[in-house]
């Protein structure tokens, strides 16, 4: 292994911390109109506080048209008026600041809205102006410039003509690797480099921690734009459809930028983060997005998507601790976020099974007595493993997936623009509940995505009392995690304790222990029970571990 770097000299809260994503519209709605907003985290920050909660990451809070819930920002420095109002955002910083808890944001710099006055200026302007200099235009008279597709489905390119109605712009294309109305900026343009930097001094000043780096992977385009591997429609290609990789993703040349905002970020401490949101597959080339002249930490997205596959899971964590320890960064586990259905139901399938493209009413339905086991085994084994870790909001409550949203209220632009073939992604973004009461549940009568009848029996307001509920187990997990001092702890397998489909490690003065064979198993002399994911039973210094159960020994 290559020699071990340290980062002695850092403030690192970030290195062990336990982050919540709060998904604005769906976290809390203050004023009942269906809407998650700004007031509504405030109310909720004891809540927050209630976890041990080391910080909060907010998804988009920006104006923005919502052609891709809030990834499309049209304003930078201001709050979106459904959410509420910079007085509100500034007096949420404080709130949560005074309980302890750092804010992230998120930080959109692969794309703009195209409602952005940036982009309005572009089309405005004509070709070849600066101004459609910060953007990815170009020219080409035998259709799109290249062959790329858009993550969302159909092509990433899209044609000017229709937009300015300009007889001089026939033949000018876009670029979008999302959606249409999410034009990419041009990273070679210097201009683009300076908003950016003035974003982060924006929010810095305004007592922001740090930023979780939206398509950190995007940024920077091969030289050329040569055609990719994989073609303009990506969801008609099978096991294809995330795939990002090709002349678009992870270029060498995004680096600089993370090392120009790392310095921005010094001058207000060295305590400040970046998060990479980087779907790089190769974990060495995931740990060059941490070293240490550039973001604190990448999320661990191949541990995510290694399921309930004990062999997998190994290897993960075995290849992504010893590459990020070359570079001295610490391992940030991930199990769900907005992007990704609830990991509850994904353990409800069959290990391996894809579920990638969301899951509707018609398709294939997880068994959800098994995916509840499994999901909290896996969130108890994640928890104990030494690093940041974090958390989704409603992961807490033991919420599935909403596998059965009606079509016609889906809201993803994947569900269009794959021709109805993707369902995507609202069924991790279906409104918190926090009332009881099927009728609203806390986002009056018409939240923006429906909520399903049986959501009331998972209202936070239910389990706050119930000392066996979901809640009060991630409660007890998270605080153990910090009494132990699980994220700053080290690791190493214990071998033989168990058969091979038992996971067995040490942190610390802590055993962690997840059971994803099908058998019970007996682990001796390890120590006793500190917690639990399910019905385990201790005799005479022998830990019985049912299967698909986890259980941290001390
Ligand atoms: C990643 C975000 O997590 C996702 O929700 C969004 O659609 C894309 N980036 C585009 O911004
Ligand atoms: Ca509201």
């Amino acid at each position: 292994m290559s020699e071990q770097v340290t980062r002695s000299d850092w403030d690192q809260w970030w290195r062990h911390a336990v982050i919540y994503q709060v998904y604005p519209r769906s976290f809390n709605d203050a004023n009942g109109d269906g809407i998650g907003d700004v007031r509504g985290i405030i109310e909720r920050l004891d809540y927050l506080k209630s976890l041990s909660l080391d910080a909060i990451w907010i998804s988009p809070h920006y104006p923005s048209p919502q052609a891709d819930t809030g990834y499309d920002v049209a304003d930078y420095h201001d709050v979106n008026p459904d959410y509420g109002t910079l007085a509100d955002f500034d007096e949420l910083i404080k709130g949560a600041h005074e309980r302890g808890m750092k804010v992230l944001i998120d930080l959109v710099p692969n794309h703009s809205s195209d409602q952005h006055e940036w982009f309005q200026a572009a089309l405005a302007a004509g070709p070849e102006s600066k101004e459609r200099d910060r953007y990815m235009f170009r020219y080409s008279e035998d259709g799109a410039p290249n062959n790329w597709g858009s993550i969302f489905g159909g092509p990433a390119w899209s044609p000017v003509e229709p937009l300015t109605g300009k007889e001089e712009d026939r033949n000018w294309w876009y670029l979008h690797l999302f959606a249409p109305e999410q034009p990419d900026f041009n990273w070679q343009n210097p201009e683009v480099h300076d908003f950016f930097r003035d974003y982060l001094r924006f929010w810095l000043d305004r007592g922001i921690d740090g930023f979780r780096v939206d398509v950190a992977h995007g940024l920077v385009k091969a030289e050329g734009l040569p055609d990719d591997a994989i073609g303009p429609d990506r969801w008609t290609v099978t096991d294809q459809e995330i795939t990002e990789e090709g002349p678009a993703w992870d270029q060498d040349g995004v680096h600089d930028i993370y090392r120009e905002w790392r310095s921005v970020l010094d001058e207000y401490g060295r305590d400040r983060v970046l998060v990479a949101e980087a779907w790089v597959g190769d974990p060495k080339r995931l740990a060059d997005y941490v070293r240490e002249d550039e973001m604190s930490q990448a999320f661990n997205f191949e541990y995510l998507e290694a399921g309930w596959r004990p062999g997998k899971m190994r290897e993960v964590i075995d290849s992504t601790m010893a590459e990020n320890a070359r570079v001295g960064a610490p391992v940030t586990w991930v199990l769900s976020n907005h992007d990704v259905v609830r990991h509850p139901s994904r353990f409800g399938f069959e290990p391996g099974y894809d579920t990638d493209s969301g899951i509707g009413f018609d398709d294939p339905q997880p068994d959800l007595e098994i995916g509840m086991k499994r999901g909290k085994a896996m969130s108890l084994f994640t928890f104990g493993l030494p690093g940041s870790a974090y958390l989704y909001q409603g992961e807490e409550l033991g919420l599935p997936e909403v596998t059965d949203l009606p079509d016609e209220a889906r809201q993803d632009p994947t569900w269009l623009r794959t021709n109805h073939k993707a369902r995507g992604r609202d069924g991790c973004r279906v409104p918190l509940p926090w009332k009881a009461d099927p009728a609203d549940t806390g986002f009056g009568e018409n939240p923006w995505l429906p909520q399903p009848d049986y959501w009331a029996s998972y209202a936070a307001e239910t389990q706050e009392d119930d000392p066996d509920s979901f809640l009060n187990f991630y409660r007890r997990m998270i605080a153990l995690r910090g009494e132990r001092d699980l994220g700053s702890g080290s690791f190493e397998w214990i071998e033989g304790a168990a058969g091979d489909d038992v996971l067995v490690a040490r942190n610390g003065d802590t055993v962690l222990v997840i059971n994803m064979g099908e058998d019970e198993a007996q682990l001796s002399g390890l120590g006793s029970v500190l917690i639990a994911s399910g019905d385990v039973v201790e005799a005479n210094g022998t830990v019985s571990v049912p299967a698909n159960t986890a259980v941290w020994l001390g």
